[in-house]
This record gives structure tokens, C-alpha cells and sequence, in this order.
């Protein structure tokens, strides 16, 4: 029988080529976002793509939506990859712009995690992947409510870890680094080691087939990041504020 997944934000970038990625692979793919037009022309372009418009920052109508579900619908993967990036002005902070990025980023991971761990395949050795961003390594300058978003999500998947960890579900922590996707296009800075999202896409396939419990890519950006973090604090203080001056 064909394996099935779950992917939020499918409708773009890097859900987008995961879902069809999955679905060239047999996969039966449930693409959950907003946009009912995006998803329904990617359901016209694979038939394992099951489009499902939903908000994940809308609780219950994620509580609705699988309650609704047949009986005995179970998912191998699910993967939680909705996400947004706003830039702030740290002088003149835009909380409006904290509550969106939080509202999705951290929240809309909760709630999906809250109603679809019933539904991973248990017995199976089932996986819920979680993606969160290199960003949260190092201190970027605008990125206080994106970055700490994505720390947020990040600690929430390793402590989620361990209390599953008497269970056969696999969480799978994925921190990206550049991938050139309509969310990074809007950067006007240089992006080391920017990846397509179809090579994200593959890791993300392979990862998780291989029972992996965190993905970084592209290596050589979480290479230097993790490097800039073994710096003495002020030294690292320093260089992020020149970068900042760039
Ligand atoms: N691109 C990068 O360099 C990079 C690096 C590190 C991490 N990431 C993370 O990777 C994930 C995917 O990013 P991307 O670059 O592929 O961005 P993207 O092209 O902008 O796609 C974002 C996706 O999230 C969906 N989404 C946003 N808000 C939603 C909501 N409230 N409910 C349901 N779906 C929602 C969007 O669909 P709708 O608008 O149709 O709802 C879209 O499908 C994000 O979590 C991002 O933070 C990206």
C-alpha cells in the first residue's frame, strides 16, 4: 500500500518541491495551505497530490478538518514546513509583525503537531519533521521576531523528542540555510550557499527516509555559522554587527 504524508505550506518553494518530490516517489501527499488555487493546480500536476486548503494558524478548523477524516486515515510523514519571514526595525519594533510571524511559525506548529501526532502511523516508525532555519544560529540583524521564531520551533522539536521517545515516532528537526524560494527572493543581501529547492527537497526525502533526527542544509553554511559560534561571545557580537554595517 502507498505510504502517505502530510506537508503545510505546499503551495510554495520549498512544500511545494517536497510534496512533488514525494508524490514522484509513490507517496500518497495530503499539501495543505491557503492558497486553494496554487494547491489545486498542484494536485492537476500529480494525482498522489491531495490539495487541502487550510490556515494553520486557524485551530479549529485544523481540529474540523481532521475530525473529518476517514476512519483509519494514518500518515507515515508529516511534515511542518508553513512558515513566513518579516524584517523589523529593532527602534521601532512592529508587534503586529511579531504576532504574525509567531502566529505561524511557532503556533501553527503546535496546533498541527497537537491534532496530527494522533494520526502518525504508529507501529510503522512514523516521522514528524519540523522545520525551523539556520537563522536562529547566529544573531542577523531585522531578524528578532523571525530568528526567534525559529528558536522557539527548534527547542519545541527537541523537547518534543524527548517525550516521544518511547514511542516509534521519529522527530526530525530540519534547519535550512538559503533556499531560493519566494520567501528569500524579497532579501536584498547576499545569500552564501543558496540551494535550489528541489536539492532541499531531496535531502528532506532522503532524511527522513533515513530515520535521520536533524537535517541541515546547505552543510557548509551550518559549517561556518556553527564555527562563528565557537568564537569568544564579543568577538562574535562584533563580527554580527559588521555584517549588519554591509
Ligand atoms: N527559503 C529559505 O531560505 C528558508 C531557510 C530556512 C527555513 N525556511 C523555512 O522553510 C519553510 C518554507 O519556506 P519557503 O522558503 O519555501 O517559503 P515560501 O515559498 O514563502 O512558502 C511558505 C509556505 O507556507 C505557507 N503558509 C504560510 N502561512 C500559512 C498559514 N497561515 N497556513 C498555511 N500555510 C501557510 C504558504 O502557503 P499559503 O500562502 O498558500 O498559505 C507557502 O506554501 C518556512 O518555514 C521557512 O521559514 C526557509
Amino acid at each position: 500500500m502507498a505510504k502517505t504524508c502530510l506537508i503545510t505550506g505546499a503551495s510554495s518553494g520549498m512544500g511545494k518541491t517536497t510534496a512533488l518530490h514525494y508524490a514522484a516517489k509513490g507517496w500518497q501527499v495530503f499539501a495543505v495551505a491557503r492558497s486553494a488555487d496554487k494547491l489545486a493546480e498542484l494536485a492537476a500536476s500529480n494525482s498522489n497530490v491531495k490539495p487541502v486548503s487550510l490556515d494553520v494558524t486557524d485551530s479549529v478548523a485544523l481540529a474540523n478538518w481532521t475530525a473529518g477524516l476517514p476512519a483509519g486515515q494514518k500518515f507515515d510523514a508529516v511534515i511542518l514546513n508553513a512558515g513566513t519571514c518579516e524584517y523589523v526595525e529593532a527602534t521601532d519594533l512592529d508587534l503586529a509583525a511579531f504576532e504574525r510571524t509567531f502566529a505561524v511559525n511557532v503556533q501553527g506548529v503546535v496546533a498541527c503537531t497537537r491534532y496530527l501526532l494522533p494520526l502518525l502511523n504508529k507501529g510503522s516508525h512514523p516521522t514528524l519533521a519540523i522545520v525551523s532555519s539556520m537563522s536562529h544560529f547566529f544573531p542577523f540583524t531585522r531578524a528578532e521576531a523571525y530568528g526567534a521564531s525559529k528558536a522557539a520551533v527548534a527547542y519545541f522539536a527537541e523537547s518534543l523528542r524527548v517525550d516521544l521517545a518511547d514511542t516509534d515516532i521519529n522527530v526530525c528537526l530540519i534547519e535550512p540555510g538559503f533556499i531560493d524560494t519566494p520567501l528569500t527572493r524579497k532579501n536584498d543581501f547576499e545569500m552564501p550557499f543558496l540551494m535550489a529547492p528541489e536539492d532541499a527537497a531531496k535531502r528532506i526525502f532522503k532524511g527522513i527516509s533515513d530515520g535521520k533526527t536533524r537535517l541541515r542544509f546547505p552543510r557548509r553554511l551550518s559549517f561556518v555559522l556553527k564555527t562563528l559560534g565557537l568564537l569568544p561571545y564579543n568577538l562574535r557580537n562584533k563580527i554580527a554587527s559588521k555584517m549588519k554595517q554591509q
